[in-house]
């Protein structure tokens, strides 16, 4: 049928199955991501393969999502303000709006358990609904007109919101990757640290660690490179820490705030959610140094303080009084807890890849597990996986093109499914 009539001319659904057509421009930048974004895609083939082979026991090891429940100190804490929310007092305490940048004791309290042995004030600190929506205001704050850079491969929010903010040219064909942003490979070869020295200056530097998808954590020496070539460039780095708590080799710094200097160069970005359970409770932060400015002098924290004030309404109360108690001490251990778990499950998919003689990489600092698939496309090996296992990876291509080559085994799921997953795996591959 037809494509639809501006509204200026007549309109009319049936024979013709024309719809009426607003008259506003779409937004270009947006016409520029080629695809959907990536875990819709992956969860659209998923339910290709489901439809196929209605039987099918899919097992995800996809899309970074936890499973395991909250851990009961937490719960507990949730449970006793919803509970408040019914009562006139608790209502008066918390209800209605809070403070667009978090609960003061929960500010406190984010700044004494992740900060107490650095610099960082819990003034600096912004709670929110998590590190992916943070990411999106810090790019509406900073709005078009700036150069970027990114790990390749990394977490495609950093690349798609850069693109629909209007920092970046169209996809490019040759490349895979869209004109107008910096792309630094981090490969085996380089252990998955970008060459510092041969980047050019860009304003916003994106870094991920420990990184998302490959599992690298960047150590002391690395970090202060970082550090150095972003202050050397008057580049504000952007410093993602969602997986900190995963990190165990001690050469590996948990905040970007254990670098000296850092504050004057770095947002840093967190989230609760694969900490404790929270990727569908949605409670995370970001940290805006009091010392990081713009090229006029001015506060970056100011503008950002006012963005969360503009487009947001703060965290819900129910989530940061399971934030208040993540940071309790009960809370804290319950989520160390989890995360061995989570870490376990690692292990024994790391483990898995390396029986079957693949080249593997992270598993140790990070929930995802990195598998190399030399010469081969991506998305055939995610497909091939699906089709011979029912198991759900997720192609390194759609990090980047760096990634091409890759598959990505992510560690969160129930320890049962990891298992029938191994069991699988070397089915498949040892046939
Ligand atoms: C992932 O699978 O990379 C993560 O779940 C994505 C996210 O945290 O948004």
């Amino acid at each position: 049928g037809g494509r639809g009539v501006s509204r200026g001319a007549r309109s009319h659904r049936g024979l013709n199955q024309t719809i009426c057509m607003s008259t506003v421009t779409r937004n270009a930048n947006i016409g520029k991501l080629a695809a959907g974004y990536l875990f819709p895609e992956i969860a659209r083939r998923r339910n290709e393969h489901l439809e196929a082979n209605p039987d099918a026991k899919i097992i995800s090891l996809g899309i970074g999502d936890t499973t395991e429940p909250i851990p009961q100190p937490i719960v507990d804490g949730m449970v006793e303000s919803a509970k408040g929310l019914g009562t006139l007092d608790g209502y008066g305490k918390y209800g209605g709006y809070g403070a667009e940048q978090g609960q003061g004791p929960l500010r406190d309290a984010i700044a004494e358990r992740f900060y107490s042995h650095v610099d960082t004030s819990a003034a600096d600190i912004f709670v929110s609904d998590g590190s992916k929506c943070d990411i999106g205001r810090i790019q509406m704050m900073f709005g078009s007109g700036h150069s970027v850079s990114v790990q390749d491969p990394s977490y495609p929010a950093y690349v798609d919101t850069s693109v629909i903010i209007g920092n970046t040219g169209l996809f490019n064909d040759d490349t895979s990757q869209f004109d107008d942003i910096q792309y630094m490979a981090c490969t085996a070869g380089n252990g998955f640290f970008p060459d510092i020295d041969s980047a050019k200056k860009s304003d916003i530097v994106f870094f991920c660690s420990p990184n998302n998808p490959t599992g690298a954590a960047a150590t002391r020496e690395q970090l202060t490179k970082l550090v150095a070539k972003c202050k050397a460039d008057g580049s504000i780095l952007i410093y993602d820490a969602a997986y900190a708590i995963y990190i165990e080799n001690p050469d590996c710094p948990k905040t970007i705030y254990e670098i000296p200097g850092a504050d004057e160069v770095a947002i840093e970005t967190c989230s609760f959610s694969k900490y404790a359970g929270f990727t569908g409770l949605r409670l995370g932060w970001t940290v805006v140094p009091e010392n990081l400015t713009f090229s006029d002098g001015s506060k970056v924290k100011t503008d950002y303080n006012r963005i969360m004030s503009t487009c947001f309404n703060g965290a819900s109360n129910v989530a940061q009084a399971a934030g208040m108690a993540c940071c309790s001490d009960a809370g804290y251990k319950s989520m160390l807890d989890l995360v061995a778990y989570y870490k376990e499950n690692a292990l024994i998919l790391k483990k898995c890849f390396e029986e079957l003689g693949f080249e593997v990489h992270g598993g140790t600092d990070a929930p995802y597990v990195w598998v190399g698939f030399p010469g081969k496309n991506s998305w055939d090996v995610f497909a091939e996986i699906l089709s011979g296992t029912s198991i759900v990876t997720t192609p390194g291509a759609g990090f980047g093109p760096a990634g091409e080559g890759f598959v990505r085994a992510s560690a969160f799921g129930h320890r049962e499914n990891i298992l029938e997953a191994v069991d699988r795996l070397k089915d498949y591959f040892k046939k």
